[in-house]
């Protein structure tokens, strides 16, 4: 899904900014959507013009796929090897804290355990994604287990929003990478206290994980229409 004022100058602008970090030997989080496709296709360029050395763990089957046809070798995580960098997109981000929504995209899951072990997660987007407070225009999108789901997303819902379950363009659900099913939340925002809500949401039993990334970026690159790209630093 293409975001209102989401521009390629910009996104690609963020995604050229975010691959310049990558070095020789890093394994990278390979994040998912279209700002990440830009990513994806610079760190091709870096790999085929100064013979950069990286495999990427890759957070979608739709990111494997690419990175597979751009000749970007790719891993796994295994225990006690975590990526040294984890780049991804967001559907919104709040500049003060750099606490997210993602999984817009559908990805959420593998998405934040690969930006949870990663050394430096580093975020990309343009500047359509930045919000004073969470939740003002992207829903909260939460992954559930298909047992039970309609209970699970009336729980949601006692959280104060309106839980729909994300449908593909035929009508039909969507199922994730994971086998399960996404219900977004709508009518939180403006979000307080991001931290508290991803919480509440853990806490009941169906869901998998929530598309509210808080405490994990160490910087966003907020990319903008004339080519430039602004680097946002977490305080902590
Ligand atoms: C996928 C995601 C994406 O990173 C997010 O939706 C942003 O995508 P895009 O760069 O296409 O706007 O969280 O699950």
């Amino acid at each position: 899904m293409i975001p209102p004022g989401t521009t390629d100058r910009g996104r690609r602008a963020a995604a050229v900014a975010a691959t310049a970090l990558v070095e020789t030997g890093m394994l990278l989080g390979l994040g998912t959507g279209s700002t990440v496709r830009f990513v994806l296709e610079r760190l091709a360029e870096r790999i085929r013009g100064e013979g950069l050395r990286v495999s990427g763990v890759p957070t979608s089957l739709a990111t494997e796929e690419r990175a597979r046809a751009l000749g970007i070798p790719l891993a796994e995580l295994s225990p006690g090897r975590e990526p040294d960098l984890a780049i991804d997109g967001a559907d919104e981000v709040e500049h003060a804290a750099l606490s997210l929504i993602k999984g817009l995209g559908g990805a959420l899951v593998r998405e934040k355990i690969v930006a949870y072990g990663a050394r430096r997660f580093v975020v990309v987007a343009d500047e359509s994604k930045l919000v004073e407070k969470l939740g003002t225009r992207a829903p909260v999108p939460v992954e559930v287990v298909p047992f039970a789901h309609a209970a699970t997303a009336r729980r949601l819902e006692r959280l104060g929003g309106r839980a729909a379950m994300r449908l593909q363009p035929d009508g039909k659900p969507l199922v994730t990478d994971n086998g399960n099913l996404i219900y977004d939340l709508y009518g939180l925002g403006p979000i307080v206290d991001p931290a508290a809500l991803e919480q509440d949401i853990a806490r009941i039993p169906g869901v998998v994980e929530c598309g509210l990334f808080n405490g994990l970026a160490a910087c966003v690159f907020i990319g903008s229409e004339d080519g430039t790209a602004r680097l946002f630093e977490a305080s902590r």
